[in-house]
């Protein structure tokens, strides 16, 4: 039994954090506690906001390029901290080890992405339709931006919104997880490190306030805070969106998923069970891009799920930090109620557990044997989120049934199509096919890149980060019109001649 609480301390140490408090975190790996913190409040996020205002005003003239060097370093920086930063993800929100690296590195990859894209905040040139005229959109600085993060990527998501807030000139202000909150202060000492290195930045360019969900919602209704990035359940974005709408702030939603995959009978099904393993029940099932539901046409899904039975049956289950495991625990108690809730529910609305289900005793963890459900309609319990392994299974008959049940759910994150064949795979990418923000061919739902912009529709709320142009939300576009003629002509032909 690795001993998690010693691990975790070295880890802080070496990453430059003493975290003190009177708040005890535990690790869901064995329940050990591994730090203690203290809870910020109301009036710590107004002070936040204050000092971000002052950041902002001078970080929004520094040219984007050189502000682009911070997160250049930044980058840096985590690459030195990626082996504890990693370890401590792991330790924090129970993540197997690569996973928890792979978290870190996708931290790096935004920050590179970011880099660059310091030089390519690119504006329109634009024809005026008067003589002497020239219109341009520009894109400036927005001020601070608020993110709202979950425990499932405890420190992805910020680095997202972070790399590319900072190159827009933007400060951040970081409410984290309650349930992961020392990796964002991990996370906050790398940033300084890096912001030492840049020399002259502005204090308090990145600031982090930890706490509950009061500490959430001042920052949601605070008006010096122009843009709430916020990641979590479909029911938090149903708080956090009103409450910045009502402000008329911007809000960029990340929320639920409902991922689908469909199987035709030309896929690859050895490609397909890799897939499906991974993004069924890597992460524990937590990803909000996780599998949850397969469409299998009707020919193949005895063979397939006797298959997928087989590859869970011999699915290393147990302490994440063990570099062997490939499943490690739930979140917390709650989640695995929620697992065995959602079974219930299933069974009682015609399902059949045909693969896991259970617990698997681990003192001081939940730790839960990933769920293989077949079920006969798209029900209530499959229409919605459960964070937890389980996999439903449905099956169809025609290609139009397939997509139907695919789009047919309220969430709209990431799918997918397993398939030979061109006209299926095309017709699953087209303006009649996935309704999703997020549409893979021969690939499972989840592990997207950051260079694409990543989000999606419906109940996930509808916002993009991380990569392609999601910058653009981050920044005020502005219309700018010059005459540098000596007349006055109006547009639209207009005469208003004093
Ligand atoms: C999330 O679960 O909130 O595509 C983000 C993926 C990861 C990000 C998941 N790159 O699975």
């Amino acid at each position: 039994m690795t001993d998690t609480s010693k691990l975790a301390s070295e880890a802080l140490t070496r990453l430059g954090v003493t975290p003190a408090g009177d708040i005890a975190v535990r690790s869901p790996i064995d329940g050990a506690e591994i730090g203690k913190v203290s809870w910020g409040s109301a009036a710590d996020v107004s002070a936040a906001v204050d000092r971000a205002a002052g950041a902002f005003e001078s970080w929004r003239a520094v040219p984007a390029p050189r502000r682009g060097e911070l997160v250049r370093l930044l980058g840096e920086e985590l690459r030195k901290a990626k082996g504890d930063l990693g370890l401590l993800v792991s330790i924090e929100a129970g993540k197997i080890r690569s996973e928890g690296l792979g978290e870190v590195q996708e931290m790096i990859d935004i920050c590179d992405f970011a880099t660059g894209l310091s030089r390519q905040l690119y504006g329109l040139t634009l024809p005026s339709e008067r003589p002497g005229h020239h219109m341009l959109e520009r894109w400036q600085p927005l001020g601070p931006v608020g993110v709202i993060s979950a425990f499932n990527f405890p420190v992805a998501v910020w680095a997202w919104n972070a790399a590319l807030a900072l190159v827009c000139g933007d400060p951040v202000i970081w409410k984290p997880s309650e349930k992961t909150p020392l990796v964002a202060l991990a996370t906050q000492a790398i940033f300084e490190r890096a912001e030492a290195r840049f020399g002259d930045a502005p204090a308090n360019l990145s600031q982090v306030v930890l706490g509950l969900r009061d500490v959430g919602e001042a920052l949601a209704d605070h008006p010096g805070v122009p843009l709430i990035s916020a990641t979590g359940s479909t029911r938090m974005g149903r708080d956090v969106g009103p409450r910045v709408a009502a402000r008329f702030g911007r809000s960029l939603l990340e929320l639920g998923g409902n991922n689908a995959m469909i199987v035709t009978p030309s896929a690859d099904l050895d490609m397909a069970i890799r897939a499906i393993a991974f993004s069924a029940v890597g992460t524990c099932g937590q990803r909000c891009t996780s599998l949850r539901r397969l469409i299998v046409h009707e020919s193949i899904s005895e063979g397939l799920i006797e298959r997928l039975k087989r590859a869970y049956a011999t699915l290393p289950i147990g302490d994440p930090l063990d570099e062997a495991t490939l499943v490690g625990p739930l979140i917390d108690e709650d989640a695995a109620k929620g697992f065995d809730r959602a079974l219930e529910q299933a069974v009682a609305e015609g399902g059949q557990v045909v693969q896991g289900g259970g617990r698997v005793a681990r003192q001081g963890g939940a730790y839960v044997d990933p769920a293989i459900v077949r079920i006969p309609a798209q029900s209530a319990v499959v229409r919605h989120e459960t964070f937890a392994p389980i996999l439903y299974v449905l099956t169809y008959s025609s290609f139009d049934e397939a997509m139907t049940l695919q789009n047919e759910v309220p969430q709209g994150l990431s799918s997918c199509i397993f398939t030979g064949d061109v006209r299926e795979s095309e017709r699953f990418l087209s303006a009649v096919g996935s309704d999703c923000g997020i549409a893979n061919v021969n690939i499972g739902p989840s592990g997207a890149e950051i260079g694409g912009a990543f989000g999606g529709e419906k109940e996930t709320g509808g916002g993009r980060e991380s990569g392609s142009d999601a910058w653009r939300a981050y920044m005020r576009r502005q219309t700018q019109t010059v005459n540098w003629s000596s007349e006055l002509p109006l547009a639209q032909g207009v005469k208003f001649t004093v």
